[in-house]
C-alpha cells in the first residue's frame, strides 16, 4: 500500500495512432492487449479509445475490489449506459428490484425447466425435420429467444412473434466490441440496430397492453412480477410512460436471457461435436440419468459429464469484461482514479489464469472432477475463481435459468440427433463486452434425427 502522498494517477498506456487512443490491440486481442498492459505497467493502468478514458485492473486485490465495490463507488449501471446506451437506449439498463430478481430464483427456474425442455423439444423437431445441414449460430440463435421469451413473457407471445424478435435481438446484439460501441459516428449499422431497438420495443408494449387489457398472465412468472412493479394497482389506470418502462424491463430481460446464453449453446455443441470422446460420455450418461425421468433442471443437476462440458466452453469462451463507471475518485493498486472514469477488467484473465486451471488454454471438462465444485459441477461463486458469470456484488442473477436454458437446449439437440460437424466459426472474438467471445464465420452441422 502506497503512502497517501505517493497515491497517483494509473499510468497510461498510450496508442500508436493519435486521437485513436489504445484500440487496435484492444480490437485484436482483449485478454492479452490487458495482460500486456499490466505486465508494463502494475495492477492498474490506463488509456483512451476515441478521446473516451479507460481503466483497466488486474491481479487478484484490484479485480476483488472492482468487484465488491458498492455502486455508489463503482457503478454497474452507470457504465452500460456510457458504454451501450447509443446503441440500445440508455433506458432499457436500470436497477432490478428484489420483487422481480425473486422471478429467477431457484424454484421458479425449477418450475419452469420442464415445460422449457419441452419447447425445445418440439421447436428443433419443427425446425430441422428430417435432418440436413443446419445453420447452428441462426438455429441456437432462435431457439433460445423462444425460451426467454416463455420464460420472461409465460405463453402469450406467439411463435411468430419470437422469430421475429430472435432477429431483432440478433441484429441488435451481433458486433458487440468496446471499439464499435464508443466509435463517434452514427454508422449505417447503429441506424439499423436503434430501427430494431424500436421495433423490440413496440412488441413488448404491445404485449403489456394486453395483459393489461386482461390477457392471462402466470402469476408466479416474471412477466407478472414486472407488471406488479412497474404499473399501478389499478392497471386500467397505467400511463404510456409506466406501460414503456414495463416494456422496458420485458426487453432488458429478454436480451440478459438471450444474448450470452445463445453463444453459451453453440460453443459447448461446437466443443462437444469437436471432441467425440468427450460427447460420447455426455450420451452414455444422458441415457442413463433420462432413462427415468424426463429433462429438467434435476436430471441436469444428475448429468455431471454433461455441466462439465457446458462449464468448459463457458470458461474458454466467457471471457468477456465487467465495466464500471466510478462515481467519485477512488484508490485502487495505491492510484487515485478520478470520478467519470469507465474501469474495466477481462473475465478472460480470471478463466485463463494458469493458478487455477492448469493448461488453461485446454479443452478439458474433466478437470473440474479434481476441483471443489457446486451442483453446476462449477467453482463456486464465492472462489471468483470462475469468471463467466461475472464476480462478486454483480455476479449474475441469471446463472441458474443460463445452465437449465443452455443444459436444456444442448441436451434436446444431442439427444434427439445425430449431428456432425460441417462448418465451425474460423475464430471466437474476445471483445471485452457482452460476456460471451463472438462467433466470426458460420457454425454449420448435419443433423439427422436418431
Ligand atoms: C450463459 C449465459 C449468461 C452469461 C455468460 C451471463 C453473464 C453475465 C455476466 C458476466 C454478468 C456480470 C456483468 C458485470 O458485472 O458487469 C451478468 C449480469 C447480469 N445478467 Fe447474465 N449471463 C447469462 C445469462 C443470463 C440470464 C439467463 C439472465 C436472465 C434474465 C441474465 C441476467 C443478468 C442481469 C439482470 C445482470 C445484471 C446484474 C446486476 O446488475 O447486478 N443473464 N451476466
Amino acid at each position: 500500500m502506497l503512502a497517501p502522498d505517493a497515491r497517483s494517477s494509473p499510468p497510461r498506456l498510450r496508442g500508436r495512432v493519435p486521437l485513436l487512443g489504445a484500440p487496435a490491440a484492444l480490437f485484436v486481442d482483449a485478454i492479452e492487449f490487458q495482460r500486456a498492459g499490466h505486465a508494463a505497467l502494475g495492477e492498474v493502468f490506463s488509456t483512451s479509445m476515441f478521446g473516451l478514458p479507460l481503466t483497466f485492473v488486474g491481479g487478484t486485490e484490484a479485480v476483488a475490489r472492482l468487484a465488491a465495490a458498492g455502486d455508489d463507488e463503482l457503478d454497474l449501471i452507470g457504465a452500460y449506459r456510457k458504454m451501450l446506451g447509443r446503441l440500445i437506449g440508455e433506458d432499457i439498463f436500470i436497477e432490478l428490484g428484489q420483487d422481480v430478481l425473486r422471478a429467477l430464483s431457484g424454484s421458479a427456474v425449477r418450475r419452469s425447466s420442464g415445460p422449457m425442455a419441452q419447447l425445445a423439444t418440439d421447436f428443433v423437431r419443427a425446425r430441422i425435420g428430417d435432418g440436413g445441414e443446419i445453420d447452428m449460430l441462426d438455429l441456437t440463435n432462435a431457439l433460445v429467444m423462444h425460451m426467454a421469451c416463455r420464460y420472461v413473457c409465460g405463453d402469450v407471445l406467439d411463435p411468430g412473434s419470437c422469430d421475429e424478435l430472435a432477429q431483432l435481438f440478433h441484429l441488435l446484439e451481433s458486433d458487440f466490441s468496446v471499439a464499435g460501441m464508443l466509435l463517434p459516428i452514427e454508422t449505417r449499422s447503429m441506424k439499423r440496430r436503434k430501427a430494431a431497438r424500436a421495433r423490440i420495443l413496440e412488441i413488448f408494449e404491445g404485449e403489456v397492453r394486453r395483459a393489461v387489457a386482461g390477457a392471462q398472465v402466470d402469476p408466479e412468472g416474471y412477466m407478472a412480477a414486472v407488471l406488479e412493479h412497474a404499473l399501478p394497482t389499478d392497471r386500467a389506470a397505467a400511463s404510456p410512460e409506466e406501460i414503456r418502462a414495463a416494456a422496458l424491463m420485458i426487453m432488458g430481460a429478454v436480451f440478459g436471457a438471450h444474448t450470452n446464453t445463445a453463444i453459451s449453446v453453440a460453443v459447448t455443441l461446437c466443443d462437444l461435436l469437436d471432441h467425440p470422446a468427450v460427447l460420447e460420455a455426455v450420451l452414455a450418461e444422458q441415457a442413463e440419468v433420462l432413462a427415468d425421468a424426463p429433462l429438467d433442471l434435476a436430471t441436469l443437476c444428475r448429468s455431471p459429464q454433461l455441466l462439465r462440458a457446458m462449464n468448459e466452453s463457458m470458461r474458454l469462451h466467457g471471457n468477456g469484461g465487467l465495466w464500471r463507471l466510478t462515481r467519485r475518485p477512488i484508490e485502487i493498486g495505491g492510484h487515485t482514479i478520478a470520478a467519470g472514469t469507465l474501469v474495466g477488467t477481462s473475465m478472460g484473465l480470471v478463466n485463463l489464469d494458469a493458478q487455477t486451471y492448469a493448461t488453461p488454454a485446454a479443452y478439458d471438462p474433466d478437470r473440474y472432477t479434481a476441483m471443489r465444485v457446486d451442483e453446476l459441477q462449477s467453482p463456486p461463486v464465492k472462489d471468483r475463481t470462475f469468471g463467466a458469470f461475472g464476480l462478486g456484488r454483480h455476479l449474475c442473477p441469471g446463472r441458474r435459468l443460463a445452465y437449465t436454458m443452455v443444459g436444456v437446449a444442448v441436451g434436446v439437440l444431442i439427444r434427439d440427433f445425430e449431428l456432425a460437424l460441417v462448418k465451425r466459426p474460423r475464430a471466437w472474438l474476445t471483445l471485452m463486452t457482452a460476456g460471451m467471445a463472438r462467433p466470426v464465420g458460420r457454425f454449420v452441422v448435419r443433423a439427422r434425427p436418431r
